[in-house]
């Protein structure tokens, strides 16, 4: 989509669908909206004076203009009372509004600026809001559609190569309520339009199956988006991996005929500044192993590398916008599978840093890959980790759909990160993790176990336990994302399927860190 900000003359907008914002408890006196109602006679202030519920938040209206504007349809989109507007209402509206036009031959949209309403929110991250709403509500997976589902049916009687693609919004031009305001709005669609292509990015690379995503493919996904950039990329396969002793990895991977991988990336923004650790889980497909997954808990399992594609994300995204901190990315890549050749359940291994690890349960395999993931990620001598995980079923039942768990052995660091999870509507909650719950992981037969205590007792507390256990004492959160990574509806800027959580909020908390 083009995303651009132009003042202009009102009438002759050449836009499909005009969308106006409205507030419920004040006056919408933009001079352009004034020009609009006008040429309409008077149309949306007779509508808005019968009608209370146009403004309200979330609420949205389209009707044609009977050809009287160069816009061919109007789009009322409430936005509720001004002094209660967050970015989240903002955002989650401008998904609402790409998804409502989808399928409804609106290539190019327009967006009256609603500046003058702002009570407590800055012009640029309020664009920003509406811009990632609108690219991100865009979405849907339909790459291995032929015939989209949103062809029309009169496009269907054409022949293919007459055909208009009518699917999804083309352009969106944002038209500011003053000439000074423009460059504020664009900073704020410049950086949602970098965000947002990552995040859509990351969605795809989840939303693929797992005989097309594989340890190498991601590999090879990663090597791509180093190309011609400042991000370097090195690739472990499976000699190197032996060679580095990462024998949970290899645990994990022994059942696959398709080999791991270790991804990589360093992006170096500012010598000096501080060194970021960003693991992320990449298990292509979890099948549970031996401990196989039932019907109703496989199915979903290709989005097991979501917390991999989210390092991919932040880390292209941290590049691109030049951003003064240096990173180092890792995704350990496998796939959890079921052969002669799998783990059992009381296998012993030896992990790279040395500690002997009894796998309790072959599907708490991410546990065991991140723990290799994160003691090769110490050799960069980070001065934080966070890891990135689809961990736990468990921190779904504890915290939902919505919110991810976080987890860590320093405050300071799960604050910031949390701040940027609210700023960002990537919502985080963080769950206990204390020393005693050392004892969780503790094995009788080896140095620690890859599952907690009892049935599933604070399984997701447990999960970060055991990593807890390889990250010594460089400050250090865990994001478990499992219940976030995924999602089964279109809803506000959540598209069906993987949501790219948590890389704005990473990327956020990167670009606020002073
Ligand atoms: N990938 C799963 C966790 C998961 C569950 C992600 C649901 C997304 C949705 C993970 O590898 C797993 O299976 N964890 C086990 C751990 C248990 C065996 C200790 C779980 O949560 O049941
Ligand atoms: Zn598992
Ligand atoms: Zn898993």
């Amino acid at each position: 989509m083009k995303v651009f900000v132009k003042k202009g003359d009102i009438e002759k907008q050449a836009a499909h669908v005009l969308v106006i914002p409205l507030f419920s408890d004040i006056q919408n006196s933009d001079e352009d909206l004034g020009k609009v109602d006008n040429i309409l006679g008077r149309a949306i202030s007779q509508a808005l004076e019968d009608n209370a519920y146009l403004s309200k938040e979330g609420s949205i209206s389209m009707f044609f203009t009977n050809k009287r504007l160069r816009a061919d349809r109007v789009l009322l989109a409430g936005l509720g009372k001004s002094a209660e507007l967050t970015t989240e209402k903002i955002r989650k509206l401008g998904g609402s509004i790409a998804r409502h036009l989808t399928g409804k031959n609106a290539k190019d949209v327009a967006v009256l600026g609603f500046g003058l309403g702002l009570k407590n929110i800055p012009l640029d991250r309020a664009t920003q809001a509406l811009v990632e709403g609108f690219l991100l509500g865009n979405y849907t997976f339909d790459t291995y559609k032929t015939k989209k589902d949103d062809d029309n049916e009169k496009n269907d009687k054409k022949d293919d190569n007459e055909k208009t693609h009518q699917s999804k919004i083309e352009s969106l031009q944002l038209i500011p309520q003053n000439e000074f305001d423009t460059d504020r709005m664009q900073d704020g669609a410049d950086l949602a339009v970098v965000l947002s292509e990552n995040v859509l990015m990351v969605r795809e690379l989840i939303n693929k199956p797992a005989n097309i995503v594989t340890p190498e493919y991601m590999a090879k996904f990663a090597k791509d988006l180093s190309r011609n950039t400042k991000i370097k990329c090195k690739i472990l396969n499976l000699s190197e991996i032996k060679k580095e002793k990462m024998g949970m990895i290899l645990a994990v991977a022994q059942g696959s005929k398709n080999e791991p991988t270790l991804v990589k990336l360093e992006y170096y923004g500012a010598r000096g500044k501080p060194t970021y650790a960003i693991v992320g889980k990449g298990v292509c497909f979890d099948t549970g192993g031996v401990n196989l997954k039932p019907t109703g808990y496989i199915e979903d399992m290709k989005d097991d590398m979501s917390g991999a594609a989210a390092v991919f994300g932040i880390v292209k995204a941290t590049a691109q916008l030049k951003l003064p901190v240096n990173l180092v990315g890792i995704a350990p890549c496998v796939e959890n599978h079921i052969s002669g050749s799998a783990s059992r359940p009381s296998d012993i291994v030896r992990a790279a840093s040395g500690k002997y690890v009894e796998i309790g349960n072959t599907d708490a395999e991410g546990r065991l890959i991140l723990g290799d993931a994160i003691d090769y990620a110490l050799k960069s001598k980070p001065d934080a980790i966070i890891d990135i995980a689809t961990l736990t079923g468990a921190c779904v039942v504890a915290l939902g759909k919505e919110i991810s768990g976080v987890m860590g052995n320093n405050q300071e660091l799960m604050d910031k990160i949390m701040e940027a999870g609210k700023q960002t509507d990537e919502l985080m909650w963080q769950l206990p993790l204390l020393d005693f719950h050392k004892e969780h992981v503790k094995s009788d037969v080896a140095d620690i176990k890859n599952v907690g205590k009892g049935k599933g007792e604070a399984g997701s507390i447990s999960g970060a336990a055991f990593l807890w256990e390889f990250v010594g004492k460089t400050p250090w959160a865990h994001l478990d994302i499992a219940g976030t990574a995924f999602s089964s509806e279109d809803k506000g800027w959540i598209s069906k399927g993987g949501t790219g959580v948590p890389v704005r909020a990473l990327v956020h908390f990167l670009q606020h860190l002073a």
